[in-house]
């Protein structure tokens, strides 16, 4: 029995399922698990079991859902001496050994992450000839003696991996002993991407977070196969990254944060630190320098880059669109550069998003001659142009990729010209605010967030699809490079909040970039479920949504 995801086809997907494609769902449930009635406690934590925790998830219980899955046989159980065999390559051995440090603190196994070929224990090999996996791709096989991952690319084996921890019970996310039989359902997964683009954007202007909570961000986007860090690093209220060049943007406009409270920046040597821990997670960062508004911190900094001069403070408001480099000044262009360049040098990734949007305070003549100079600049630092959709208000192209944040109220002007820079070859990267804008409240109730884009429950949240979000403005799927999620901070100051709005949104979107979006909510809901002893066992605070009929456990 094979399910197999479902792909877009010419027509609409079905908002809910049909009576016979809840039908066959069904069936294909059914047939995973191996018997009816066979669900036991999928999902759910060690600790609260008096069982010790055996997975009881049918291959293909996870999120991302997989292209295909073939389940077969009882499947692997790893053993206290089991060993990771890996191919003898630095890349391959990265992966093995942060495989073994997310299974030895719960397991209390060995786990020798060894070179070599072997027929027992968990398997992570390179085989480039297997060219339908592409970038990402990877199969999974679990038999009665051993797990394998093979990819063809070392960032396919990290993602395969992903999917192997989520077959393992949740308790293995755990950091201290526990009791259980680790095993992983029979079968095999093969598995491949549906955009090349799948981001998760983290404000750390609005509120600054640090190294160590960025990093857990990561580890929890890694999860879900998330490949792009979209970092927000500046804003009116904080300039979060060091320019050695224009030194008060972090002294004086990384002072504070909304609220007045304290700021914060990253010093190159953390920023770089960030990147390499990112990457070893298989993961761009991609850096944000809001311009030509948002430039409030900047502007305090250096007054002489505005048109009027003021020495203002650094914005602590919540308002947007006052702020404007003044796009007639040469120190202006003086600035950017510097900033992109020394940019540009810390980041390994193809590109480097220059904000863009909200630029309410510049003329449109104005913000086409500036967004028209700063493209230059970017492309003459090697770099590729992401910048918010309202760039393309200043004729885009095929050298930029829009970020579409509009809502289902956005007007058709706004799509059409949208729709206009696409005809010119600009690819669109996905982040529709009344579905993927993970700060904004899940209902009226919550503490949390802003609702200027609606309030957007899990469901909500999950009931878009990337292929055909745009289709009637002309759009198509061709033209979509992939989806981000974005989370702002106005009203986040820690990782506890942070993780409250994120989870579980985040795995919707994470599903609509891996996955594509023509699975139905009641396919995925149990799935999203499934997660809620896994997200716990990491330690997130998960919003428990009533859409959601999660494990009473
Ligand atoms: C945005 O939310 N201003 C891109």
């Amino acid at each position: 029995m094979r399910l197999l995801r479902p792909r877009p086809g010419p027509l609409r997907a079905p908002r809910s399922p049909g009576p016979r494609l809840l039908g066959a769902l069904l069936l294909v449930a059914v047939a995973a698990t191996g018997c009816l009635g066979g669900g036991g406690d999928a999902g759910s934590g060690g600790e609260q079991s008096r069982r010790p925790p055996v997975s009881s998830a049918p291959l293909g219980n996870v999120v991302p859902a997989p292209a295909s899955v073939s389940p077969s046989g009882p499947g692997y159980t790893l053993a206290p001496g089991a060993a990771i065999r890996i191919d003898d390559r630095p890349a391959v051995r990265a992966v093995g050994d942060y495989l073994a440090a997310i299974l030895r603190p719960s397991t209390g196994y060995r786990l020798p992450v060894t070179p070599g070929a072997g027929s027992d224990g968990i398997q992570l090999r390179l085989d480039p000839a297997q060219r339908a996996l592409g970038a990402e791709g990877y199969r999974l096989t679990s038999s009665w003696t051993t797990v394998s991952v093979v990819a063809r690319e070392p960032a396919g084996l990290f993602r395969g991996v992903q999917t192997l921890r989520q077959l393992l019970p949740a308790a293995v996310e755990k950091d201290t002993r526990q009791t259980g039989v680790w095993r992983v359902p029979g079968g095999t997964i093969t598995d491949t991407p549906r955009y090349a683009y799948r981001g998760a954007m983290l404000d750390v202007a609005r509120h600054f977070f640090t190294v160590d909570q960025v990093k857990r961000y990561i580890d929890q986007l890694a999860l879900y196969k998330i490949n792009k860090m979209h970092l927000h690093l500046t804003d009116d209220q904080g300039w979060r990254i060091t320019i050695d060049s224009w030194p008060k943007l972090t002294t004086v406009g990384g002072a504070t944060a909304v609220g007045g409270g304290k700021g914060g920046f990253y010093t190159k040597a953390q920023y770089r630190e960030l990147v390499a821990y990112a990457a070893s997670r298989h993961m761009d960062v991609i850096p944000e320098i809001g311009l030509p508004g948002h430039t409030a911190a900047a502007l305090a900094a250096y007054p002489d880059l505005s048109c009027n001069g003021f020495r203002d403070p650094v914005h602590t408001g919540l308002d947007t669109g006052f702020s404007s480099l003044c796009v007639g000044k040469e120190k202006t262009y003086d600035f950017v550069d510097d900033v992109i360049r020394e940019l540009a040098a810390m980041t390994p990734g193809e590109y480097l998003h220059i904000g863009g949007d909200e630029a309410d305070s510049t003329s449109k003549k104005d913000y086409r001659i500036f967004m028209d100079r700063v493209r230059e600049i970017v492309a003459r630092h090697g770099k590729k142009v992401i910048a918010w959709h309202e760039i393309t208000g200043a004729g885009a192209d095929e050298k930029v990729t829009a970020q579409y944040w509009g809502t289902d109220r956005t007007e058709k002007g706004e799509r059409k010209r949208v729709a206009e820079a696409v005809k010119k070859g600009t690819k669109l990267i996905l982040s529709p605010a009344d579905r993927v804008y993970l700060d904004m409240q899940y209902t009226y109730r919550h503490p949390l967030g802003l609702s200027w884009a609606g309030r957007i429950e899990v469901d909500r949240s999950y009931d878009w699809d990337p292929a055909r979000y745009l289709e009637d403005d002309g759009i198509p799927d061709e033209a979509v490079l992939g989806v981000e999620a974005p989370i702002w901070t106005e009203t986040l100051v820690n990782s506890a909040q942070l993780e409250q709005m994120a989870f579980p949104r985040l795995l919707g979107v994470a599903e609509k970039g891996w996955s594509g979006g023509g699975i139905p909510w009641a396919e995925y809901e149990p799935r999203l479920a499934a997660q809620a002893g896994r997200m716990s066992a990491l330690g997130i605070a998960f919003h428990r949504s009533p859409t959601v009929a999660w494990p009473k456990n």
